[in-house]
């Protein structure tokens, strides 16, 4: 889903462009606006001199200095990552007055709007492939990199919430409890895993995890429970059900705790739809709601599922 206005790259102004192309050391010439992704800023396919196909996104921290922050946070990543990790490489970052630019190596393949069987294994191998790798040393725990996972808690704290979620507070914040512990490790996580930050190459049918600025250390399965969750927040081509059904069964793959953590997403989802005004983009809180909405069905079974696992004894301190 595509919900941010991305500035177009003509709008970049002049001497950040040609920054990026003397970084480059080759004359840019074409270009393709991109329009998927979380940011105000632009994002574009660059045609060089040389025949290449690079990435590029960019933006002013006068527009919005988090993203810029980001920007510098994935630069930093990428260079950290092993070569064996599929992610594009970094090549250039180029700051210019408040203007920040990234440009990568272009990722094979498409960017889809809704998962389909094929992407789901793909980006599935992707994940397994990036969590067999230990995290570099300058990443951090991701606790530092999980943020309102508290939410269930906060929504029985405070009576907010429809009426599902009214009902279904209190168990999910017993399901989600303890998350800074059973989250921990030292495997490599990318930690944002959606559809709209991945490429599938349907004919090599292989992915590229795209958008590294949030990986972190932690348990290897987290961005496989991650991809559970978009698989039915963003929606499979075969309708809510097979996403709900595809996502279902790839948690049974993995270990308890990454059950636990799609509770925990929808409960982020949950409180910041309901708590945080984003002035930036008013239609994130919709987006918001949407995902949360999409996810009950399977948060409904996952719950039951926990109840009956620690009434039974054998997850009480999973
Ligand atoms: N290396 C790449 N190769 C090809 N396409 C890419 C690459 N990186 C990003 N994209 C495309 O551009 C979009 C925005 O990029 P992303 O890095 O996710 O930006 P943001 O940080 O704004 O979310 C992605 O959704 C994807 O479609
Ligand atoms: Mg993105």
């Amino acid at each position: 889903m595509t919900f941010t206005p991305r500035a177009p790259w003509a709008e970049t102004p002049e001497p950040v462009r040609t920054a990026v192309a003397e970084a480059l050391g080759v004359t840019v010439v074409g270009y393709k606006d991109l329009h998927g992704g979380m940011s105000p800023g632009p994002a574009a396919s660059l045609q060089l001199a040389d025949g290449r196909q690079v990435f590029v996104k960019a933006v002013s921290a006068e527009v919005r200095a988090h993203n810029h922050m980001m920007i510098l946070q994935e630069s930093a990543i990428l260079d950290a990552l092993p070569a064996s990790v599929p992610s594009p490489r970094r090549l250039v970052t180029v700051e210019h007055g408040p203007w920040v630019a990234l440009a990568t190596t272009w990722a094979p393949g498409v960017t889809g709007t809704a998962w389909t069987d094929a992407s789901i294994a793909a980006v599935a191998q992707a994940c397994r492939t990036v969590s067999g790798h230990r995290a570099p040393d300058t990443l951090p725990p991701v606790a530092k990199r999980i943020f309102d996972f508290d939410g269930w808690t906060r929504m029985l704290a405070s009576g907010v919430g429809d009426d599902w979620e009214v009902a279904h507070a209190g168990p999910a914040a017993g399901v989600v409890a303890g998350w800074e512990r059973w989250t921990a490790g030292d495997a490599l996580v990318h930690r944002d895993m959606r559809l709209d930050n991945t490429t599938f190459d349907a004919q090599a049918g292989s992915a590229v995890l795209l958008d590294w600025g949030y990986a972190a250390a932690g348990a290897p399965w987290i961005d496989l429970a991650q991809l559970a969750a978009d698989v039915v927040a963003t929606g499979h081509v075969l309708g809510q059900q097979a996403a709900t059904d595809r996502a279902y069964r790839l948690l049974q793959t993995l270990p308890p705790e990454a059950s636990r953590f799609v509770v925990g997403l929808t409960g982020m989802w949950c409180i910041r739809a309901a708590t945080v005004p984003d002035t930036f983009n008013p239609s994130i809180a919709a987006w918001r709601r949407a995902r949360s909405a999409a996810l009950r069905p399977l948060v409904d079974r996952l719950i039951d599922e926990f109840r009956d696992s620690t009434a039974a004894g054998s997850g009480a301190d999973r």
